[in-house]
């Protein structure tokens, strides 16, 4: 069961260079781009005799099923049908809202008269002048909601990123902040090992580094991580945000989309290629712990789980899904 009034990162910006086939929240779809530049999502599956759409090709404004060539706007409409004039009312696939921002594609996977692009989380350092990053998709064999938790107990940083971006941080401060639509955690270390991939920058050995998780339901974080070596007042201090988005694929699998960015050598290209190949280890290590984590808990359902302090923000967040989850399946009851 998932949330579906919601806005959720189907693709990014730059995968859409051809017809991109994925399933999210269960459901079988394409996202392309137009001719005129414009993104939308479709069911990937030809109203006609039901191939899909996503091998298909863009043509015009339209994607055309690459089994009887019928085609199909943005809106779901068929707009040409191969040697056939007249168009049957009924020859339309479902569509739903698309917005292109922050090089996210987001989809709107409920009642489209609700899509409000006000909701969209603020990616806005993935383009904003005067920051530099890369993106990047990959897929997880768990749950979207494991991987929220992930983001929102960074005490395994000490254990599963000691190659990468972690050190032991476990004498962090934590406090944990909520509003009607949001859980923040922040993390602050004073005086730790400094991270490998720190250390690789020319870091100082110690360093004193602050993590705040800020999450919106369904599935979006933003993680602000500024680190600042001990070497007296010259210091180096490092800034970024890294935006995740995680949407379900099946209740037991996601789409991981995230974005690195950074306010600190941004023309450095060097800089770019070495955060965002360091961050890609870094989450293969998450996923490779988190996929044998989902095949535990298939294995049995219904043991319980041990919550201690460090899970405070994740069992927020998990508590205010819940709600908005109720709360959606009130109001379709009602
Ligand atoms: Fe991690």
């Amino acid at each position: 069961m998932f949330v579906r009034n919601a806005w959720y990162a189907g693709a990014l910006s730059g995968e859409l260079t051809t017809p991109v086939g994925r399933t999210l929240l269960g459901q079988r779809m394409v996202i392309f781009r137009t001719e005129s530049g414009r993104a939308a999502a479709l069911a990937d599956r030809c109203a006609h005799r039901a191939a899909p759409l996503s091998p298909g090709v863009v043509v015009g404004e339209s994607i055309r099923c690459p089994y009887h060539g019928y085609a199909f706007g943005g809106d779901g409409i068929c707009t040409s049908i191969p040697g056939q004039e007249k168009i049957p009312a009924a020859a339309r696939v479902p569509a739903v809202p698309v917005v292109e921002r922050h090089g996210f594609v987001w989809l709107w996977m409920g009642e489209a008269a609700r899509a409000d692009e006000s909701l969209i989380p603020d990616f806005s350092s993935n383009e904003k002048p005067g920051w530099a990053g890369s993106t990047l998709h990959m897929h997880a064999k768990s749950s979207y909601l494991l991987l929220v938790e992930n983001l929102l107990d960074l005490s395994h940083v000490a254990f599963i990123h000691g190659g990468t971006i972690g050190s032991d941080d476990t004498s962090a401060k934590l406090s944990l902040e909520r509003g009607p639509d949001f859980v923040r955690s922040i993390r602050a270390s004073t005086d730790i090992p400094t991270p490998p991939h720190n250390i690789a920058q020319g870091f100082a050995p110690r360093c004193d580094q602050t993590k705040i998780m800020h999450f919106t339901p369904p599935s979006t974080i933003t993680l602000e991580i500024t680190t600042t070596e001990r070497a007296g007042p010259a210091s180096k201090s490092m800034h970024i945000l890294l935006h995740n988005a995680m949407t379900p694929e099946t209740e037991t699998s996601c789409h991981y989309f995230w974005a690195t960015t950074r306010d600190f050598q941004i023309d450095n290209a060097g800089v770019t290629a070495f955060m965002h190949q360091i961050t890609t280890k870094a989450f293969e290590e998450d996923l490779t712990i988190l996929d044998l984590q989902q095949a535990n808990i298939d294995a049995a359902p219904d043991l319980p789980m041990v919550s201690t302090t460090n899970d405070a923000a994740a069992v927020a967040a998990r508590r205010m899904i819940d709600d908005v989850l109720s709360r959606e399946q009130h109001t379709v009851a009602a």
